[in-house]
């Protein structure tokens, strides 16, 4: 079988639709090429004194992992020299990283979630890199936190890592989605799957069942409705599976059709949900609608949802259609 490189699926996207500006290509390629260093320190493990703590805090008030660290200096010494960068946000930094004045400035704002599931990287169970791509809107030379305040439909491409059993790549550039698998042997992302699309039907679920007793109302009945299997309203019994790395869950739905929720709930009555909006909800919600399915927060679609800050949190609904619809529909009615 004739194997199509990450490098070569792009230069034939711009061929054939015309899609992909150069800046956005380059971008494309130096994100996937820190995520294949991220994959080779993730895989090292304890022999590359990778695991544990760093003994620091993020803006979010939690402790960072090394990982969460070398992932985040993975990426941004990657991308500011390109010339294809405005500037980067990410949740490991309090507020937005500029492209320093000696590198050329780009037409890009690049958003990520530089290791995904940080409570599984010391047990040895999938992780991942999540990440967005926006255009800076005007021509000032500037950038500040407002440039990155646009809602996830504007972006212009969006992807995620998952670091398993094997490494891939996730991507959408708005025209479909692919994924590339990382062959060690010989350092490329080869094109793997083209054009997935998840089933509009499930009988899967995935949520962090602990937390039943916080959710608010309509979460609940959809769950309990789950639970009651084929002799309740759906008429089916559902199974259940939740990793704890939204990359690894979303990747499994992306795979064989699923819904994956972290909702709203009492433990934190002010925020409204546990997820980041635009570095984890946006990318993973893109990409989902790119495969078919829908993202929302219950009430709405992520994607239209207009920032007002860049950590900003977000309730998430999203997977296979029908079951999407269900939850909206509870949430309609008030639970
Ligand atoms: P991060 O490691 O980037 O902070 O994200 C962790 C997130 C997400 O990956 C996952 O879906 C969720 O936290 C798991 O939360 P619980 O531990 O509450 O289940
Ligand atoms: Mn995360
Ligand atoms: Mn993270």
């Amino acid at each position: 079988m004739k194997r199509v490189s990450l490098t070569q699926y792009l230069v034939e996207q711009q061929r054939e639709h015309g899609r992909i500006p150069g800046q956005l290509r380059l971008l494309i390629e130096v994100v996937a090429r820190a995520c294949k260093h991220i994959a080779i320190a993730v895989n090292k493990g304890a022999l590359g004194d990778v695991l544990g703590s760093a003994g620091s805090q993020n803006v979010q008030g939690e402790i960072q992992k090394k990982l969460d660290v070398i992932s985040n200096e993975v990426l941004i010494e990657a991308n500011e020299w390109g010339g294809h960068l405005a500037a980067m946000a990410s949740e490991e930094m309090d507020s937005i990283h500029l492209v320093p004045n000696r590198y050329p400035q780009g037409e890009y704002l690049l958003l990520f979630d530089p290791l995904d599931g940080s409570s599984n990287i010391d047990v040895n169970v999938s992780i991942g890199t999540i990440f967005s791509v926006l255009r800076k809107i005007g021509h000032t030379r500037g950038v500040s936190e407002a440039d990155f305040l646009q809602p996830g439909r504007q972006q212009a491409a969006a992807g995620y890592c998952v670091y398993g059993p094997q490494s891939m790549l996730v991507l959408t550039l708005g025209d479909g989605v692919a994924a590339f698998t990382l062959d060690r042997e010989t350092g490329s992302w080869v094109l793997t799957q083209a054009g997935l699309q998840l089933p509009d039907e499930t009988a899967e679920f995935s949520i962090n069942m602990s937390n039943l007793r916080h959710w608010a109302p309509p979460v609940r009945r959809y769950i309990d409705e789950c639970l009651e299997g084929r002799a309740g309203p759906r008429g089916k019994d559902f199974n259940m599976r939740w990793v704890g790395s939204m990359v690894a869950d979303v990747h499994r739905i992306l795979s064989r059709g699923g819904v994956f929720l972290y909702p709203w709930d009492a433990r934190q009555p002010d925020q409204p949900g546990k997820l980041r909006l635009m570095y984890e909800a946006n990318p993973m919600a893109f990409i989902v609608e790119q495969a078919g399915g829908l993202a929302t927060n219950g009430r709405e679609r992520i994607l239209d949802i207009v920032p007002a800050r860049l950590h900003e949190r977000v309730s998430v609904v999203l997977g296979s259609r029908h079951e999407v619809l269900r939850v909206n529909a509870l949430h309609a009615e008030g639970g």
